[in-house]
């Protein structure tokens, strides 16, 4: 009877920070009957807060959504070429139209240096040391970074990898680099404006006088208002072996949303799924460009797609001084 209340009464009415702080305040209660009466009334005594509690539990709910988000990647890192159709293709593909946009920047110099600010497992910095630019990678994701360096020794490249957040880049021991690199909506996995700006800033300090900050991200301006809830399937097959990847996306408010990557596989003997989620929170390019100035980035503009014939908007931001 008491469960019943509980269940069909209460959390019709209350949302469910209320029970979960109730049932945290309560717990100390000795036997099931005393619990409940005591969550009853603490109940009835929070619900006219319950609109201020569920603010404080979505909050709650995406600071532990951000800060699992690096620990997803630790695990991602193994499967992470998998959702390309050839990883490979795409390394080769995003090399040539990042490394012209990089010496249209940079000039005439060589070798330019270039540091990865979110390499994961090394996508963008491979490709660029493969055609003679001196790449340095870093990412939030030890798992990833630990994948990159046997990437990079696979193809006879020496590309130096480490650990680091975007928030705090002094980690990275050379500094004056020609340009700062953050490519495939990385940016978006920061938390807030702040959390942005401050990258923004730190990719200021690693580069020389006349560098350029690159990055890319999603098409927000045109996503925030399609808010679509999945993406792909996307069907590839390796030889005789299938692949079906897509991702499906939840809006947790106007402007955040958590995905959920699936990778299926055909194996010899069965289809086997790997799950990944994380959180990004949609940028748009008016916002983010706000942000580059403030950081004191100057002339920033964006390549669309159509104009770069890469997958996501570019921006380009010059150090001056
Ligand atoms: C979509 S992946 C892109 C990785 C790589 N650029 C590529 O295209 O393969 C996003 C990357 O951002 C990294 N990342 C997220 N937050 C970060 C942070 N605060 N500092 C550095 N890297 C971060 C993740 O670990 C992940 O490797």
């Amino acid at each position: 009877m008491q469960t019943d209340i509980f269940d069909s009464y209460f959390f019709r009415r209350l949302p469910a920070i209320s029970a979960r702080l109730v049932g945290a305040l309560c717990c100390s209660s000795s036997g099931q009957n005393c619990r409940y009466q005591a969550r009853a009334q603490l109940c009835a005594f929070l619900s006219p807060f319950s609109g201020v509690l569920s603010e404080i539990e979505s909050l709650c709910q995406l600071k532990c959504i951000m800060a699992d988000s690096k620990q997803s990647y630790d695990q991602f890192a193994a499967h992470y070429d998998q959702i390309f159709e050839s990883w490979e293709a795409s390394i080769l593909r995003q090399a040539t139209v990042l490394g012209g946009i990089l010496q249209h920047e940079c000039g005439d110099k060589q070798p330019i240096r270039a540091l990865d600010c979110a390499c994961g497992i090394g996508t963008q910095s491979l490709g660029l040391a493969m055609k003679g630019f001196d790449v340095e990678g870093c990412d939030i994701s030890s798992g990833a970074v630990q994948r990159a360096p046997s990437e990079a020794l696979k193809r006879g490249l020496n590309v130096p990898f480490s650990v680091a957040n975007m928030l705090q880049l002094s980690a990275v021991g050379r500094s004056s680099f020609d340009a700062v690199i953050c490519i495939d909506n990385s940016l978006p996995h920061l938390e807030s404006d702040e959390q942005l700006l401050q990258a923004a800033q730190q990719a200021h300090a690693k580069l020389r006088a006349g560098g350029s900050f690159i990055g890319s991200i999603r098409d927000y301006d045109r996503l925030v208002v399609e808010r679509p809830t999945a993406e792909g399937p996307r069907f590839y097959s390796d030889s005789d072996k299938r692949r079906v990847v897509f991702q499906l996306w939840d809006w947790l408010d106007e402007r955040r949303y958590r995905f959920h990557l699936y990778i299926t596989r055909s194996t010899q003997s069965e289809w086997r799924t790997f799950h990944f989620t994380s959180t990004y929170r949609a940028v748009l390019r008016s916002e983010l460009g706000d942000i580059l100035t403030q950081a004191e980035f100057t002339n920033v503009r964006w390549l669309l797609p159509s104009d770069s014939a890469f997958y996501q908007p570019i921006f380009i931001a010059h150090r001056t001084c």
